[in-house]
């Protein structure tokens, strides 16, 4: 049996390949286009493995993705590969729109095709499980219930709205051919391997380097977060157990204020690696313009997944930002290899540093 997994050299792609074959013989084919997001050195460990076939190539190349899936006949697409980040999509949504929304759109085109050659094996296993955000959903007042599978839609960015397209074009192969989809919607993941333009990793990479922690707006917008490796064990949840057809919300139950978070990281960063003047990392927050459309607050409730399928997260807030700290501060060489050439410029455009 074989997996094929998209955009699995990026940050939970590498996790959930890592995983996946630590604790199984599956092989794994994993499709990624190699953005700046794409780091090979996030498998180096993998290096040799004959389990990980890894396809340098793009989910929108229909030819490309009808050929992978006919020779290795896999039970089951993971569809990991996005343009992730929102404020490039705010500054260039284009990309989005390509990779997100016409990407998703091939690559459920390649599966309905294989799909329908796999019918003559009526009881060959197949699965189009899609990856999302509970960005979908838009923002939440201060004290709405969480996100619930039946929430409207009321994506707010071009990263979103790109997002909400792909299910939408996923939920309609399901109801349209029949296609055994699955999707599922997730809060914010943090841990090892995340691209360091994104809240937390920034934050840890300035902080040790000497620079301002820029905190958008007045700081007080919420965000649910998730270790990266719950989702992973989230994802493999609905792979195994979920229902053709259903959506599933994944969160960790961790609202905290962008400002929380980022002094937790400084608190931790003055114990394991306190500053050579004696302050504190927090003197180095600066507040800076907001995001343009910054949705104020998300949460989910992940009731569903966890009565449906038995999921629960194993680490809560503390232990899971404690140990992605102690990842960069132990790979360093990680960190260097992806914030040289191309990462520069991206924040000297976007932060002016
Ligand atoms: P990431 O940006 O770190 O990685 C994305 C990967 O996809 C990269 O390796 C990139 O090279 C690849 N890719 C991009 N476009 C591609 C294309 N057209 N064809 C093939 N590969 C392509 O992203 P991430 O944070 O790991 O997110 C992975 C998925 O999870 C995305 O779909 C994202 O929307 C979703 N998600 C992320 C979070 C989060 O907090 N990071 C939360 C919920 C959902
Ligand atoms: O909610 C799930 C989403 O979480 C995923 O779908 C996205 O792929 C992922 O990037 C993430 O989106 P966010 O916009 O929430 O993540 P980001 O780390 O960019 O920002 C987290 C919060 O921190 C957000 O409120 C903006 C704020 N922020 C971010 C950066 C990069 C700052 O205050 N300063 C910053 O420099």
């Amino acid at each position: 049996m074989t997996i094929l997994v998209t955009g699995g050299a990026g940050f939970i792609g590498s996790n959930f390949i890592l995983e996946w074959l630590a604790s199984s013989n599956e092989a794994v084919i994993n499709l990624d286009a190699m953005t700046y997001a794409g780091n090979m050195d996030n498998l180096q460990s993998l290096a040799g493995d004959f389990r990980h076939i890894f396809v340098n190539g793009n989910i929108g190349d229909f030819d490309l993705v009808a050929d992978l899936l006919s020779r290795h006949k896999p039970r089951a697409i993971v569809n990991f590969a996005a343009e992730s980040h929102v404020d490039r999509s705010i500054r260039g949504p284009e990309d989005f729109i390509q990779a997100n929304v016409v990407g998703t759109f091939r690559l459920l085109e390649a599966a309905r095709a294989y799909r329908a050659g796999q019918d003559r094996d009526a009881a060959a296993p197949f699965s189009f499980l899609h990856i999302s955000t509970d960005e979908v959903y838009g923002t939440l007042a201060a004290d709405a219930p969480a996100f619930t599978e039946s929430n409207r839609y009321e994506p707010n960015s071009p990263y979103s709205a790109s997002k909400a397209a792909s299910d939408h074009l996923v939920r309609a192969y399901h109801h349209t051919y029949g296609l055994p989809v699955l999707t599922t919607n997730c809060s914010n993941n943090y841990g090892p391997r995340q691209f360091p333009e994104k809240l937390i990793p920034l934050c840890i990479h300035n902080a040790l380097a000497g620079k301002p922690l820029p905190v958008y707006g007045d700081g007080r917008q919420v965000r649910d977060w998730l270790y990266v490796n719950d989702h992973c064990s989230a994802i493999r949840c609905v792979l195994e157990r979920g229902r053709h057809g259903e959506i599933y919300n994944i969160g960790g139950w961790n609202e905290k204020t962008n400002l929380e978070v980022v002094h937790t990281l400084c608190r931790i960063l003055d114990q394991l690696q306190p500053r050579p003047d004696g302050r504190s990392y927090g003197d180095q927050i600066v507040f800076v313009r907001d995001r343009p459309g910054h949705d104020r607050r998300y949460a989910i409730d992940a009731t569903k997944v966890q009565r449906e399928l038995g999921w629960s997260p194993a680490e809560t807030f503390e232990t899971g930002i404690r140990k992605t700290v102690e990842w960069y501060l132990d790979n360093q060489a990680w960190v260097v290899n992806v914030t040289s050439g191309a990462y520069r410029s991206w924040v000297e455009r976007q932060y002016g540093i």
